[in-house]
């Protein structure tokens, strides 16, 4: 999409100005990936300077905010190529993570109060969601809301705020967009755990049943822990965080094959999905309904 090189092209010349080649050269190792929060701010905002701007910001925090995960997971991958931290070390990773969010944030005071407070706002979210992330990562949760929480902060806020920021951008009206960002997120991210089991690396661009062994119980873990007798929830209990053998994957695929846990997790992101075009219902703008719906469909 010829509008999302416009954003490109912004992002590189935000990050030419601060006048260091190294910061250049990192940008170019960075795959882009399906920049679905631009294409929202687009999609509601219309292309024209500021909305392309609101987009770079919003890129370059969105990434940052990977630079930093990366480092956080140990993850060696992504979007299918090497991260900054396996290419370089962890404090490339994060110092380059630091100068592409001062940027966005330098960018931001010459924006608009009420998006300036939106983004700002939904950066404290993300990163309280991430350390929410990590801390899960050291029991078995098992409280549905309190995963719900937790994507909603580190993968909702900033959808959220890109949505009612576009809106504000266009004079519509911010709380419906709000809404379905919102949910659009959460939905995102549920979409994002039930392709970790379904999908494999190289449609993934990372690893596969990734998840669990990481220490996150998502969507499709939390269902499934749900369905089974006592005996099964010990079994997965006991396979939680550990590096699965082949008869473990196999156990827990055939869980998975023979529980409703993936199809009730699939309809609660289409229920999610409902909500979210529910919200914008009114506003008249179909391609909205289709980002919601690429979504939902996706397959990596
Ligand atoms: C990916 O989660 C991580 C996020 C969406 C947010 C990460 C936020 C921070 C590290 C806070 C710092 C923020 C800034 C702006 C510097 P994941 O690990 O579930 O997804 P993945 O599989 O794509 O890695
Ligand atoms: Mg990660």
């Amino acid at each position: 999409m010829e509008d999302l090189l416009k954003v490109k092209a912004k992002i590189k010349e935000f990050t030419a100005e601060c006048g260091h080649q190294k910061s250049l050269e990192l940008l170019e190792l960075l795959p882009t990936g399906k920049m679905l929060r631009s294409k929202l701010i687009l999609k509601i905002a219309g292309v024209n300077e500021e909305s392309i701007q609101l987009c770079a910001v919003v890129e370059m925090i969105h990434a940052a905010s990977l630079l930093h995960d990366d480092v956080i997971d140990d993850a060696m991958t992504r979007r299918g190529k090497p991260s900054i931290n396996a290419m370089y070390n962890n404090k490339t990773s994060i110092m380059f993570g630091d100068i592409l969010y001062s940027i966005a944030f330098t960018k931001l005071t010459f924006m608009n109060l009420k998006i300036a407070y939106n983004i700002s706002n939904a950066v404290t979210l993300l990163s309280i969601g991430e350390m929410i992330d990590v801390d899960l990562g050291e029991t078995f949760n098992t409280d549905y809301d309190v995963y719900l929480d937790m994507i909603y902060k580190k993968t909702g806020s900033l959808i959220q705020a890109s949505a009612a920021s576009a809106a504000i951008l266009a004079g519509l009206e911010e709380s419906k967009y709000a809404t379905y960002g919102r949910n659009l997120g959460i939905a995102f991210q549920m979409v994002d755990d039930i392709l970790d089991i379904t999908a494999d690396e190289a449609t993934l661009g990372k690893p596969a049943m990734a998840d669990f062994k990481e220490g996150k119980v998502t969507i499709p873990y939390l269902k499934l822990y749900e369905e089974l007798d006592n005996s099964g929830k010990e079994r997965l209990k006991s396979l939680y965080k550990k590096d699965l053998n082949e008869e473990e994957i196999a156990w827990l695929k055939n869980s998975f094959a023979t529980t409703k846990a993936l199809k009730s997790s699939i309809e609660l992101t289409q229920k999610l999905g409902f909500e979210a075009i529910e919200a914008i219902k009114d506003e008249g703008n179909l391609a909205l309904i289709d980002i919601m719906q690429q979504m939902c469909d996706r397959k990596f």
